[in-house]
């Protein structure tokens, strides 16, 4: 894959020793909603070092007073698609408990692998906020695209998209579709197979993450 300005992939031991577990056909529904929370978490803490709004605040210390900065309350929303990027919200929360959270719900025709669109319910005053959407997975980059597509006609100009794992495809279509987008994945796999999942991948993110299969 050619090299993005828009896209950082992360290449951290302590994340790479969590995917490792991810990917495990073994590891249990308990165990896999766990590790995305806390993969999740890691990948905020890095994705939003630049572009959080900070108010200016005195402190007084015991020894004398100092400016300080503080995150500006109500300033992230978080964005899952659904179902799997419902996933990654308490890893986002844990930084940002205040953060307001907007549902698109997409499923990808198997056939086709077109995403389908068939729920959104977004935050009042979304458009003035840091918007980050949030899916484990970017196969295809056709759900990604499609979401971000809709969260720009809804007004919204700083978004930042963040999926644990990305295949090249997906990673190049929202990259090229969206320039103006930050993107951040964990790790880039090999490529996708005849059915659009990730090689090696971890199967089906959602069924992995509510036990439906
Ligand atoms: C998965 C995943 C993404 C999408 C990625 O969702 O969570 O939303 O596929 O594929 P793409 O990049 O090719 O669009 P899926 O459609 O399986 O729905 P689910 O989360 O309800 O299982
Ligand atoms: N969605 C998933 O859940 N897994 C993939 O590998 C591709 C799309």
């Amino acid at each position: 894959m050619k090299n993005y300005d828009n896209v950082v992939v992360f290449d951290h031991p302590l994340i790479k020793h969590k995917i490792a577990i991810l990917r495990n056909e073994k590891t249990s529904m308990k165990e896999f909603r766990e590790l995305v929370e806390e993969i999740t978490t890691l990948m905020t803490y890095e994705s939003l070092k630049e572009g959080v709004p900070t108010v200016e605040t005195q402190v007084k210390t015991p020894l004398e007073s100092c400016t300080q900065y503080l995150v500006k309350d109500d300033s992230i929303a978080i964005v899952p698609i659904l179902r799997a990027g419902l996933g990654m919200v308490n890893g986002v929360h844990v930084l940002f408990p205040l953060a307001k959270v907007g549902h698109i719900g997409m499923y990808r025709n198997e056939e086709t692998l077109e995403p389908m669109t068939y729920y959104c319910k977004l935050p009042e005053g979304i458009e003035d906020k840091l918007v980050l959407v949030v899916d484990p997975m970017l196969a295809t980059g056709g759900s990604a695209c499609d979401a971000v597509d809709l969260l720009k006609k809804r007004g919204c100009k700083k978004i930042k998209f963040m999926a644990i794992i990305g295949a090249p495809e997906g990673v190049s279509r929202l990259a090229e579709a969206h320039p103006d987008v930050e993107i951040y994945v964990s790790t880039l796999d090999r490529c996708l197979n005849e059915h659009g999942y990730i090689l090696p991948g971890l199967g089906d993110a959602g069924d992995r993450l509510f036990g439906t299969k």
